[in-house]
């Protein structure tokens, strides 16, 4: 049987939904806009995430002004910004959004966090030179790319400030994955 708190949590998330959407229609937006827009901002950040890895995977077309410029666009999305994609409407018609958004706010939050932490780390520690990408920036011995969303990133700014721009990106890219394996919906 469920519980009166059950209840009265799904009788809070709803009042919670009902006022989003009133602040939607405030702001002159409709669902399908909110929809069309974060999904825009995501294929953005996928675009940057191509931009970057092309670079790693062939150094001589490296250009640091286009690389921090993926960085930047992956930063410019994350965070505040993405959480505000979904604050309003998590699961929607068109959407692979999880209902588990509304439900798990801090976990969302944290991962949107960690995603500008580590597209600044990656910013960074990129190179300004001109030229081919340097030595520098690549996976340095001692760091792994394994271990997987669960796996224990450094929590504080001197050990990103440490890490190369190649395992800073990796890192980032496992933020992508776990978000996604958890809040994004798919057949
Ligand atoms: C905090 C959670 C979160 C993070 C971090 C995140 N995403 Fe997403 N992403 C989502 C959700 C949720 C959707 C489904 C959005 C929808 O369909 O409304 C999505 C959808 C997408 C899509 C499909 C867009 C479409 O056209 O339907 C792409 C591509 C994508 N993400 C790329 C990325 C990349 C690349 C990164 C990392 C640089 C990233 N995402 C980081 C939550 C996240």
């Amino acid at each position: 049987m469920r519980s009166r708190a059950f209840v009265f949590a799904r009788a809070l998330v709803f009042a919670s939904v009902v006022s989003a959407l009133f602040s939607l229609h405030a702001a002159g937006q409709s669902i399908t806009d909110v929809v069309a827009q974060r999904q825009q901002r995501m294929k953005a950040m996928a675009a940057a995430v191509k931009t970057m890895a092309g670079m790693f995977k062939s150094p001589e077309t490296y250009s640091p002004a286009g690389f921090k410029d993926a960085a930047e666009t992956i930063r410019r999305h994350s965070a505040t910004s993405l959480q505000a994609d979904f604050s309003a409407v998590t699961a929607a018609q068109g959407s692979e959004a999880s209902e588990l958004i509304a439900a798990e706010r801090e976990r969302f939050a944290q991962l949107s966090d960690d995603l500008e932490r580590y597209a600044m780390a990656v910013a960074s520690a990129a190179s300004d030179s001109p030229g081919p990408m340097p030595q520098d920036m690549r996976m340095r011995e001692g760091e792994t790319v394994s271990g997987g969303p669960l796996a224990k990133r450094p929590r504080n700014a001197a050990n990103e400030a440490a890490m190369s721009a190649e395992h800073a990106f990796h890192t980032m890219l496992g933020i992508c994955t776990s978000c996604h394996a958890r809040y994004r919906l798919r057949e």
